[in-house]
This record gives C-alpha cells, sequence and structure tokens, in this order.
C-alpha cells in the first residue's frame, strides 16, 4: 500500500488550537416517542485533540449512530454542549455550521450516502470540487487506489458490493484531508483483508495528517488501536478509558504541525 502523499500535511493557515478540537459537555438527547419521551443519550461528557483517536463502542441501539450525528453537528442535542475547534455549535446557524463543519470533518455514515447517479470517480471528486481543490481527479484517483478500487472508477453505486461502497465512502471521506473523521463501522461490510486495509488507512491518517478519528466500531480490533474508548449502554456511558491528556493542552501531533507550519 502507498505510503500519504505530502499533500496530506494540513495548510499552513491552520492555527495552534488553545482549545481541544472536540469538546462535548453534558449532552442528552430525547426525542417524542410513541409512548412519550424516551432519552436516547444521557450524560455524554469527554474532549478530544487533534491527531487523537476514539472508538466508541456498544451494543445494537445504544446511541452509538445518534452520538456521531450530534458530534458532528447534524443533530442537535436536548441538552448539554458540543464546541467544534473552539465554537459552540448551539451559537452557529444551520448554515454557520455546515460550513463550519465543511471546513473540518469529513464522514463515513453507517449506509454509505454514496450518490447514486455518480459513478465512484465523480463521488470521490465531489468534496474536493466542492471544496474548490485543483486537481480533483488527480487526487480522487490515488484514493480510490489506495482503498483497491482502481479496476470500478466508471461503475454506479447499485453496481458495487456493499463493501466496495463501503470504500468508495472511505476514499471520498480522506480525499478531503479532513482534521477530524467520523466513521460509522467503518469495517461493518468488509472481509478480513479489506477490513485490514481500511484501518491502516485511518491509522495513517492520523499518524501521518494528525487526523483526529472518532469510530464507531463492533470491531475488537478497531477499537484496541484508539487511543481512547468510551462505550455506552442504553445511551448512557458504561466505561470510559482515555488515555492521559492535560486539559486544553495541545496534542504532540499539533504542536509538531505548528511547527511545520511556521517554518
Ligand atoms: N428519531 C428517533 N426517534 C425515536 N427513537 C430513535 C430515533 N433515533 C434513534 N432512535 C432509537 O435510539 C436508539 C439508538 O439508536 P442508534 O441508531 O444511535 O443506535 P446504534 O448504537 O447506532 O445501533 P447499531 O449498532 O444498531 O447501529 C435505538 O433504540 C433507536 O431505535
Ligand atoms: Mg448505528
Amino acid at each position: 500500500m502507498k505510503s500519504p502523499s505530502t499533500s496530506a500535511v494540513p495548510p499552513s493557515d491552520i492555527p495552534l488550537q488553545a482549545r481541544p478540537l472536540l469538546e462535548v459537555s453534558n449532552i442528552a438527547k430525547c426525542v417524542q416517542g410513541p409512548e412519550g419521551v424516551l432519552t436516547l443519550l444521557e450524560g455524554i461528557d469527554f474532549t478530544l485533540s487533534g491527531g487523537e483517536s476514539l472508538a466508541i463502542t456498544g451494543p445494537s441501539g445504544s446511541g452509538k449512530t445518534t452520538l456521531l450525528g450530534l458530534l458532528a453537528g447534524l443533530d442537535t442535542p436536548t441538552k448539554g454542549e458540543i464546541r467544534l475547534n473552539g465554537s459552540a455549535f448551539s451559537t452557529l446557524g444551520e448554515d454557520q455550521r455546515a460550513s463550519h463543519r465543511g471546513a473540518t470533518c469529513a464522514f463515513v455514515f453507517q449506509e454509505f450516502h454514496l450518490v447514486a447517479d455518480m459513478n465512484v470517480l465523480e463521488n470521490v471528486m465531489l468534496p474536493l470540487e466542492l471544496a474548490g481543490r485543483e486537481k480533483p481527479a488527480a487526487i480522487a484517483k490515488d484514493w480510490i487506489e489506495r482503498v483497491g478500487l482502481s479496476h470500478r472508477l466508471r461503475h454506479f453505486p447499485a453496481t458495487l458490493s456493499g463493501g466496495e461502497q463501503q470504500r468508495v465512502a472511505l476514499a471520498r471521506a480522506f480525499a478531503v484531508q479532513p482534521r477530524l473523521l467520523f466513521a460509522d463501522e467503518p469495517t461493518g461490510s468488509l472481509d478480513h483483508a479489506n477490513g485490514k486495509r481500511v484501518i491502516d488507512l485511518l491509522f495513517e491518517l492520523n499518524q501521518h495528517s494528525g487526523a483526529a478519528l472518532v469510530l464507531v466500531t463492533h470491531d475488537p480490533q478497531l477499537a484496541s488501536r484508539c487511543q481512547h474508548h468510551l462505550e455506552l449502554h442504553e445511551g448512557k456511558i458504561m466505561s470510559k478509558t482515555f488515555a492521559h491528556q492535560k486539559p486544553g493542552e495541545a496534542s504532540d501531533i499539533e504542536k509538531y504541525l505548528h511547527q511545520e507550519s511556521s517554518t
């Protein structure tokens, strides 16, 4: 497998953040169910700095996807606050939230969300074109090759297997070189070999370009490679194993990237 290109280093105008990249303060999510109010999440509290990795695990229905949607600002908590890059989502309008998110994050959804009438190459090029990146086709082809799908460039999503669709969704997320990548069951539809390939790519992105990872997974091998681990049960934190963090201090990788960008 190829190692990431030097374009993996974020642009030099990214300031060193004094605050963690993601701050989650005591959030809850309640919805109106057929038999009254349902509490989907409660008492969720943690911080994540640039370059760190977090695995979120728990049984089906424990609230993992709901939490990811809140962290990404796609949904709003009933209680508590989420800050991305120092800005509280609650203080931003919908459009501001979308552009704030777009500048920092990429997603791999549980259901992939590929654009049905675009082929593989066009799907991976789309976010690059939206971000105004130069040479979107060349970047997209490079990432499609890294996920092992060069032979499917002109195929449409409906003609791909579940695992192939998942790898297109991953290439699309990796290609924009996000500072924070959210992925919901990124190896859920993959066989052992392709699962390993995707896990290696995730951690290359993490280690070489300093992207923080928030991964929802049932895969113990993937969870064990993350620095931090949050286990949910019925919407609450059942266990929280965070490697040592100094609150408010930039991670080593952020300091390294800052040094690189100021030389
Ligand atoms: N809008 C909603 N209204 C009512 N209940 C909801 C809503 N969204 C999610 N739920 C319920 O909240 C619970 C958590 O759902 P969620 O999708 O977050 O689970 P999950 O941990 O991601 O599960 P899985 O591992 O199966 O993907 C589920 O019981 C689900 O039925
Ligand atoms: Mg889910």
